[in-house]
């Protein structure tokens, strides 16, 4: 808290002072808890201008393009580190020390297997379904089968439903893979890194043996940490709302993989690569451009702008080397590539882009990588799912460790003042 203040001249000039929050990193805050007690709410739509909580996980500086993890600068976290040490420092707020990341890795390899019966629900769907609607209800059934860690109150129950969920969400993720190309499931292997297995689980058979490729490896890793957390975004302020109910961890995290479905969110990698492959040559696109700008069509640019940055995301700076490295390694020259470099290079030179500061977001170049690896666009929201479990469970437990209040927003009403009611139905 800071001695600053802000005051608030009322319309019967009556005023009111709210006190002023600083954080250690971003904007100040002004603390309106108590305006309902004047009579007034505020107004924030989409929360453009509302801080709905205290964190100390992740802070984002739009303008200068900044996200640090407990301080540690994504770029560095993207070279240095592997996705199981940020996993730990998230959910942690320190880095490990090597004895504390064994324990951690190892803790987590051993609940990669999910509950045999739960294989069964996979053939309740078609096989055609999305997989991100198999995750939501395969996620959601966890607390079906896992009764012992879902009393929210128990700090031990806390931390045995986040291990199973880091831990499982791979293995349900691969099966949701297989299941849509009916080959049969391939249980995780403990002699296998976390980005390592869940490749082996997605493109391993029966018939031979698969050998991951460290290329693939070491750029899924990236890709992982990359999309491990992002502040209050719209999924992850789902899971604290749900959360905030007191809700069981499982259904919360369901709660966090609906919301990310969504094309303006996470399911915006997967339209991005759909439109690159509409655009399909670098000479259509000043057509898409012209129908990105024009405002009765409803065609955005995918994989452009952002709440918050304002600046690159620091994120797709990362993906476009990485795209690069696995192409190069895959010896693949690949088309959307070179559309989707052409298409930036234009984005970044028009001025309704510039003026409304729309750069290139995370999910620009993820797509093109993970396609390259040879996976479906279907899958991709479903692996960002399964990297931002952690930033979701990181941000769940915050809450809870800190004390929380039911998330419970007010509003504007605009509908009818009260009047009589007459039925026009026969009696
Ligand atoms: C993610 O929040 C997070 O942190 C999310 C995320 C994470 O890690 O969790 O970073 C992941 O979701 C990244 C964003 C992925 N989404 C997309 O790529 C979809 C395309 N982008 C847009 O839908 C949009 O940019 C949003 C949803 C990302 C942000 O929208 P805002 O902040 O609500 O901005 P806005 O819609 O008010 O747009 C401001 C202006 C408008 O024009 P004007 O009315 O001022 O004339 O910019 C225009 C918009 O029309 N605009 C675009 C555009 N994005 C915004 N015009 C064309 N193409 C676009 N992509």
């Amino acid at each position: 808290m800071t001695d600053k203040k802000v005051t608030l001249t009322l319309q019967d000039n009556a005023s009111v002072e709210l006190d002023v929050m600083q954080g250690t990193l971003g904007q100040d805050v002004v603390d309106v808890r108590t305006l309902g007690n004047h009579g007034l709410f505020t107004f924030d739509p989409g929360f453009t201008s509302t801080a709905s909580c205290e964190s100390k996980i992740t802070f984002i500086d739009g303008d200068e393009g900044i996200l640090l993890h407990r301080g540690f600068p994504i770029s560095e976290l993207a070279t240095h580190s592997n996705y199981l040490e940020v996993c730990y420092i998230l959910l942690n707020g320190e880095a490990p020390t090597q004895a504390q990341f064994e324990e951690f890795r190892t803790t987590v390899t051993r609940h990669t297997m999910i509950h045999e019966q739960i294989t069964r629900l996979f053939h309740g769907f078609r096989r055609d379904s999305h997989p991100m609607a198999v995750m939501c209800g395969v996620t959601g059934a966890l607390a079906a089968f896992y009764h012992d860690s879902l009393d929210v109150n128990i700090e031990r129950h806390r931390e045995i439903a986040a291990f199973r969920l880091l831990s499982k969400m791979p293995t349900m993720a691969a099966m949701c893979y297989k299941y849509s190309i009916g080959q049969p499931f391939v249980y995780p292997r403990n002699d296998l890194s976390y980005a390592g297995n869940f490749l082996h689980m997605m493109f391993a058979t029966p018939c031979e043996e698969y050998k991951v490729n460290p290329v693939l490896e070491r750029a899924m890793d990236r890709i992982l940490i990359l999309h491990a957390d992002h502040e209050q975004n719209a999924s992850t302020s789902t899971v604290r709302t749900a959360g905030s109910s007191g809700a069981n961890p499982f259904a919360c995290i369901a709660a966090g993989i609906a919301s990310l479905w969504g094309p303006a969110h996470g399911g915006a990698n997967e339209a991005t690569l759909r439109m690159l492959e509409e655009i399909s040559t670098v000479e259509h696109i000043p057509e898409f451009v012209r129908r990105a700008k024009d405002k009765n069509d409803s065609f955005r640019l995918m994989g452009f702008g952002h709440r918050v940055y304002k600046n690159y995301d620091p994120r797709a700076t990362v993906m476009r080397e990485t795209c690069h490295e696995v192409l190069n390694e895959l010896g693949m020259k690949d088309d959307l590539l070179e559309v989707a470099m052409e298409l930036e290079h234009i984005a970044l030179n028009d001025p309704y882009f510039i003026e409304r500061k729309l750069y290139p977001n995370v999910d620009f170049y993820s797509g093109i990588i993970l396609k390259a690896m040879g996976i479906p666009s279907s899958m991709f929201t479903v692996i960002f799912a399964m990297a931002r479990t952690v930033g979701w469970i990181a941000h769940w437990k915050e809450m809870h460790d800190e004390g929380m209040k039911i998330a419970r927003p007010r509003q504007l009403y605009t509908g009818y003042t009260e009047r009589p009611f007459t039925s026009a139905l026969k009696k």
